[in-house]
């Protein structure tokens, strides 16, 4: 099949690479000229396992491209994916504002009937509102499907490859039947195609994030109390993780949940509950995750003192979770830049994310690209590391 992918972030970037590998010809398109010339140059501008070399194979067997010219690679897809940025907006709620410009511009450059999949997460109601935009923009047949992505930075290529599930949300038995052939070769193992009604199969991204967010405040408030009561929270974990019906899994005590994800769908949920739900339960998981990120530095200082000038720190680990070079809502940066308000030094080491820390920290602290502790004269360093959420 011909398909575009619009916005080639970490969503777009995957699903296009994964459908080309799959044997589509697919046009991924951004409006980033750095991103799509790094692209071109056979670089890859993100890091994520297996996906560079995913990207050079299809490039050469010339079933993947990139492009900054949307309306030629709408024209030439019968499917368009919409994997732009939902970032959050002031009052806490997602800004759509890329998707619905997408749409319209989607719409302008259609010359036949197409199918248009939401990939990016946005809240519910957002596929009928692009119904009615393209309708007003386009006389052209196009229908209208949700496709939320599940896949976690850091297994992005192998969760694409493998899904647990594909949800499908949309009316049109023509585009639901074409998007199932589409995924077939990813659920040859048996794992499920779910076909829900848009709303529905919107609310199950936001709802899958934030059970996980859940757990992640959950597991912290339990450890914070273990602490204060002198119970140890790796045996409570285990104990409680062997228990079916809670699982092993997202029950890791840590600095708190970041990423580019858990923090702004669990606050857009929340928008969307208002005025009239309470929405209580997420807003303390969000309470709990913002007290969390502060906790090892107020550490560090009620165990040195306020004044942490002159000493040294290593910090282990700057992206918001192994594998990735992500560092959008890192909690590592509540940390650092709480130790340097205090007067510490910094030398921090991350196997991907230095390039992107150096964009937040710049020269404020000294990065190691290699895993080595460097000691002064007078003293040891103190380091620490937090568990990061796998
Ligand atoms: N990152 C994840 O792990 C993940 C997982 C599941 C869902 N999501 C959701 O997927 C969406 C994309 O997330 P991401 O992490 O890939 O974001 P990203 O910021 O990495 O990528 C978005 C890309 O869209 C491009 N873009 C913006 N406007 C555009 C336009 N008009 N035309 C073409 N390109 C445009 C941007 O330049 C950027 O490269 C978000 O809604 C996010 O919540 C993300």
């Amino acid at each position: 099949m011909n398909l575009a992918v619009i916005g080639t972030g970490y969503v777009g970037l995957v699903a296009g690479t994964c459908f080309a590998e799959s044997g589509n010809d697919v046009m991924c398109v951004d409006i980033d000229e750095a991103k799509i010339a790094t692209l071109k140059s056979g670089s890859v501008p993100i890091y994520e396992p297996g996906l560079e070399e995913l990207v050079r194979r299809n490039v050469k067997e010339q079933r993947l491209a990139f492009t900054m010219d949307l309306a030629a690679a709408v024209r030439q897809a019968s499917i368009v994916f919409i994997a732009v940025g939902t970032p959050q907006r002031e009052d806490g709620g997602a800004n759509t504002k890329q998707v619905l410009t997408t749409a319209e511009a989607i719409a302008l450059a259609m010359d036949g009937p197409k199918v248009i999949v939401t990939k990016s997460t946005v809240p519910v109601g957002t596929a009928d509102e692009i119904r009615r935009l393209m309708a007003a923009t386009t006389q052209h047949a196009f229908s209208v499907v949700s496709n939320p992505e599940f896949m976690k930075e850091g297994a992005a290529v192998e969760d694409f490859m493998k899904p647990d599930r594909v949800v499908l949300g949309g009316e049109d038995p023509g585009a639901i039947d074409l998007l199932r052939e589409l995924y077939e070769p990813f659920v040859r193992t048996g794992n499920p195609i779910l076909v829900m009604d848009a709303r529905s199969a919107e609310m199950s991204k936001y709802a899958a994030n934030a059970i996980l967010a859940t757990k992640i405040s959950f597991i912290n408030e339990v450890a914070n109390l273990c602490e204060k009561v002198g119970a140890d929270i790796n045996e409570v974990r285990r104990a409680i993780g062997l228990d079916r019906r809670v699982g092993p899994h997202f029950i890791f005590p840590g600095a708190g949940y970041g990423g580019s994800c858990f923090p702004k769908d669990v606050r857009a949920m929340i928008a969307m509950g208002e005025p009239d739900l309470g929405m209580d339960l997420l807003r303390a998981v969000d309470r709990v995750n913002e007290r969390q990120k502060s906790l090892l530095a107020d550490k560090v200082k009620r165990h040195f003192g306020p004044d942490l000038s002159g000493r040294t720190f290593a910090v282990w680990g700057l992206a918001f979770k192994p594998r990735t070079d992500d560092m959008r809502d890192a909690p590592s940066i509540t940390v650092v830049e709480s130790l340097l308000r205090a007067g510490a030094r910094l030398q921090a080491y991350d196997q991907e994310a230095v390039a992107e820390a150096e964009k937040i920290f710049g020269s404020r602290i000294r990065y190691e690209r290699e895993f080595r502790l460097h000691e002064t004269a007078h003293e040891k360093p103190c380091h620490f590391r937090w568990p990061q959420h796998l």
